[in-house]
């Protein structure tokens, strides 16, 4: 898909990787609708940084628990852009709690953020986009969705969810829109974690080298504009650290 003039959703793209893969959206020609929740000065700065390259964008916030949020933003990226061809569910929860303190609430919080709304997601973007004839959906997944983490359970079940979404999704949604996944290894270390933490991250590949949220958005790119033949697939983009 020639990304010239179609409409991209970049969920959580207020900071960090979601922001990073907007922006390269954006310079390969699609007009971005930039979500947040809490991060509006982010998204703000986002659209501002596009618009200053001569782009389109417009920042829309939802709460990505909330499923009529979710439909409503859709409607609003419609109603604004005429159209949308790409979705990147990016947002996600991410935080430690060992299996004893685990409550209903932290299941809930993230089998909602980061399986059920890109499930929404897809299911209203993607009528549109099959409407249109075409159509793109990149999910943000994680590596330890094969091998999980210690301590983070319900974020790896979600990621674990997010594949198979993926592959259902692809089937659901052809033959116009494609749907995979990108399974992400270091790429961006929470903000609090110490040298010393991110030195472990990195010798913890393979490649011993930290990804970036640049490596993100070229196999972002790649899966929207490099080809329309992946479908269903999950690529580990994790400097081998599901292997090592
Ligand atoms: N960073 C890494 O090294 C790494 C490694 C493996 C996988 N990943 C995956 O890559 C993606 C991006 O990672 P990241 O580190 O950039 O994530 P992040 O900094 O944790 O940001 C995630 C975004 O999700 C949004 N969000 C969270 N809960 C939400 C909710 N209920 N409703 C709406 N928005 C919500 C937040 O928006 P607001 O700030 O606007 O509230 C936030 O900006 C995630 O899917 C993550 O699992 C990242």
């Amino acid at each position: 898909m020639n990304l010239q003039g179609k409409v991209a959703l970049v969920t959580g793209a207020g900071r960090r990787v979601g922001q990073a893969i907007a922006l390269a959206l954006a310079e390969h020609g699609a007009s971005l609708a930039v979500h947040y929740r809490t991060s509006r000065a982010g998204a703000e700065e986002t659209a501002a940084r596009i618009i200053e390259q001569r782009g389109r964008a417009q920042i829309f916030s939802a709460e990505l628990e909330s499923v009529e949020q979710i439909e409503r933003m859709v409607a609003s990226v419609n109603e604004a852009f005429g159209r949308l061809d790409v979705l990147v569910n990016s947002a996600s929860v991410f935080y430690r709690k060992p299996l004893e303190g685990l409550t209903e609430r932290d299941w809930d919080l993230n089998l909602n953020t980061n399986l059920k709304a890109p499930f929404f997601l897809s299911k209203f973007a993607g009528a549109g986009m099959r409407k249109q004839g075409a159509g793109k959906i990149v999910n943000i997944g994680d590596w330890a969705a094969i091998r999980p983490y210690n301590n983070y359970l319900p974020y790896t079940v979600s990621k674990a969810g997010l594949i198979g979404l993926t592959r259902a999704l692809a089937k659901a949604l052809a033959p116009e829109v494609q749907v995979n996944c990108v399974a992400l290894g270091p790429v961006m270390p929470p903000d609090e974690y110490a040298p010393e933490q991110v030195e472990r991250l990195r010798l913890a590949t393979l490649t011993k080298t930290m990804g970036s949220p640049a490596d993100v958005a070229r196999a972002v790119l790649f899966l929207c504009e490099g080809t329309d033949f992946a479908t269903g697939s999950t690529l580990m983009l994790d400097g081998g650290r599901l292997l090592n």
